[in-house]
């Protein structure tokens, strides 16, 4: 049978899993046959998405853990090694906007708040980069092991209302490549550093900013839509081909990419 693109039995942890696209991206991962553990910061979060793991017959735990701790971060880090031996997928799915970081229609930037913007940047860079970090390094160590960041459309050109977000991301992009050459070249080729770049999915932090009340599209929404060839919003579930493809052999050759899953955005002028 052929088996490129396999990734069974691998150990992936997933931060942010107890969200949409962390864990529709545990979710997969289970059913390709990986052990997952599940980090997040809200315990809830945790246990449901480990419970819902089970469900599906594979091997998963979690772990409470804040991706800006990182003594907190090696303290499970160290749990994971005891029972898995092993990390090789890092998948950095904490992260996202935050409500007071967003400028309203009627905000300029000189309304916005330093604090917001340093919690929005804090998280969605140094939210990556510390797991990179921690779990990076066991990666590094055992000369193998596929990390995959998740930036965004907001770090290609200018996006309105987001600025420490689209701030952040452009930050994970340049770590991404900078990462890939700094443990390519000093810890060997099997040591893969990449990211994705998801287009417009509706989820649950841009829910309000696309769909109105009543069901129909804002006219945020129609802009994006007009400049996406495909004329649709992202199926979160369509993030899942890139990432195994991205953690398995098949990739072998690819590290220090940024991949766009848009339906086309980036690629067109909206002309
Ligand atoms: N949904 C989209 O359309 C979209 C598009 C582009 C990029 N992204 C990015 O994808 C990632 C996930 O987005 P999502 O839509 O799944 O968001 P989400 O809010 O559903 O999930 C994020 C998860 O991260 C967790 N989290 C927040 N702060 C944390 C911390 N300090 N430590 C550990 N966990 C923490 C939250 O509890 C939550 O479960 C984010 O980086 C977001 O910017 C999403």
């Amino acid at each position: 049978m052929n088996d490129t693109f396999s990734i069974k039995g691998k150990v992936a942890i997933v931060t942010g899993g107890g969200g949409v696209l962390g864990g529709s991206i545990a979710k997969h991962l289970i059913s390709a046959g990986c052990k997952v553990v599940v980090l997040d910061i809200r315990e809830e979060n945790v246990n449901d998405r480990v419970e819902e793991l089970k469900q599906m017959g594979g091997e998963a735990i979690g772990f409470v853990s804040n991706v800006l701790d990182v003594e907190e971060m090696k303290e499970t880090r160290k749990k994971i090694l005891d029972s898995w031996r092993t990390i090789d997928i890092l998948i950095n799915a904490a992260g996202g906007n935050m409500p007071g970081a967003t400028l309203t229609e009627e905000q300029t930037v000189f309304d916005m708040k330093i604090s917001d913007f340093e919690k929005v940047t804090d998280l969605n860079l140094n939210g990556s980069v510390y797991p990179c970090i921690v779990f990076g390094e066991v990666m590094a160590n055992q000369g193998k092991g596929s990390i995959i960041n998740v930036s965004s459309m907001s770090t290609l050109s200018a996006i309105t209302r987001v600025p420490g977000y689209s701030v952040a991301k452009s930050g994970i992009d340049i770590f991404t490549k900078w990462l890939a050459m700094e443990l390519g070249t000093k810890f060997g080729e099997k040591v893969r550093v990449n990211a994705i770049s998801p287009g417009f999915f509706v989820g649950d932090q841009n829910r309000k900013v696309l769909i109105n009340e009543d069901g129909s599209y804002t006219e945020r929404s129609k802009k994006v839509l007009a400049r996406t060839p495909m004329k649709r919003f992202g199926d979160i579930n369509e993030l899942n081909g890139i990432v195994q493809f991205l953690c398995s052999d098949a990739a072998s050759f690819i590290t220090g990419t940024i991949i766009p899953v848009d339906g086309g955005f980036s690629s067109f002028s909206g002309v």
